[in-house]
């Protein structure tokens, strides 16, 4: 560790002991960010540790809409997003008005949303799920019809899992811009070229014919518990954002882990840098806020997405 960073570690460390802080960092960010977190998870598990926590502050590092489900879990305590900018070009194509739009078409058929959206979509939707939890949770819903918004690799990984449901992406095209041009069939066919006795983890993000070449599709810590019960000596093609590799050497250092293609980058995850950390938690901002009506209503989406896989924050 070079002196500046040793530095700068120093300092969060000292921050986050007087502000009562907590960090809680997604699989996908820098090193130095996963390093220093008090707890590093896929979606689902950030959101269960934002319900648990006592602490006075959070810090998330992640995208955005990671932050604003904290906040939608503890609307009294401070959630800071040390880079507003970090958004999640997935959660973009979820709009509220479509969504209004898709209940009008299919009354009666309830809306499935992917964690990757923004609160105001949420609030229009009645379950949210994650990458974890979506084949389970629609597969306890009633209705045969589900709308699932927006990732339509998800969804459609949602529908091959449940045959005996109609499982309606909306909108028709949403997609992760790393996923679904970078964690191809072309780039999973080219790792397996270079790596051939790896096994293929595949993110469920990714489209079909990609998911098609996998020994596995899961999250980002489903990934990892595969490693885990597998192999943790082995060997592993990770179709998925680069970062997850760092995640996985450290928890299984002897495990060979390669990333599917070195470009597989989600820039918005990497704008949460180490010093923005220090100094969100220097100057309390940048804090999320939302709007109370929309909170209150997202939140309900929330709890109902983990009451529905017996998760419900206490
Ligand atoms: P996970 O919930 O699997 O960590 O996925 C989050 C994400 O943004 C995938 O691109
Ligand atoms: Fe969003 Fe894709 Fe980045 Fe995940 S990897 S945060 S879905 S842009």
């Amino acid at each position: 560790m070079n002196e500046y960073l040793r530095r700068l570690v120093d300092k969060l460390n000292e921050l986050r002991e007087r502000r009562r802080a907590v960090i809680l960092a997604h699989n996908y960010t820098l090193p130095e960010i996963q390093d220093a977190a008090d707890f590093v998870g896929d979606s689902l598990e950030l959101a269960i540790k934002a319900a648990e926590t006592s602490a006075d502050v959070i810090v998330l590092a992640g995208v955005r809409f990671m932050a604003e489900v904290a906040k939608l879990l503890n609307p009294d305590r401070i959630v800071l997003h040390p880079d507003l900018a970090a958004g999640c070009p997935l959660a973009d194509f979820a709009s509220p008005q479509l969504i209004r739009n898709a209940k009008k078409e299919h009354p009666g058929a309830p809306v499935v949303i992917y964690v990757n959206s923004y609160a105001a979509a949420k609030a229009e939707s009645d379950y949210v799920v994650t990458s974890a939890s979506a084949v389970e949770a629609v597969k306890r819903l009633e209705t045969e019809t589900v709308l699932f918004a927006p990732d339509k690799n998800l969804a459609d990984w949602v529908q091959e899992n449940n045959p005996d449901k109609k499982v309606i992406p909306v909108p028709r095209n949403g997609h992760c811009p790393v996923h679904e041009h970078l964690v191809s069939e072309y780039y999973v066919r080219k790792a397996k070229e270079e790596h051939p006795t790896a096994r293929v983890l595949i993110h469920p993000e990714a489209p079909r014919p990609a998911r098609k070449l996998a020994d596995y599709v899961g999250s980002t810590s489903q990934m990892l518990r595969y490693i885990g019960k597998t192999d943790p000596r082995g060997e592993y093609i990770l179709g998925t954002e680069e970062g997850l590799a760092y995640r996985a050497k450290r928890l299984y250092p002897e495990a060979r882990v390669y990333p599917v293609s070195p470009r597989t980058i989600c820039i918005d995850m990497k704008k949460v840098t180490l010093d923005k950390v220090v100094a969100s938690l220097e100057s309390l901002k940048p804090r999320i806020e939302i709007d109370p009506v929309i909170a209150r209503r997202a939140r309900e989406a929330v709890e109902r997405g983990l009451e529905l896989i017996g998760k419900k924050p206490k």
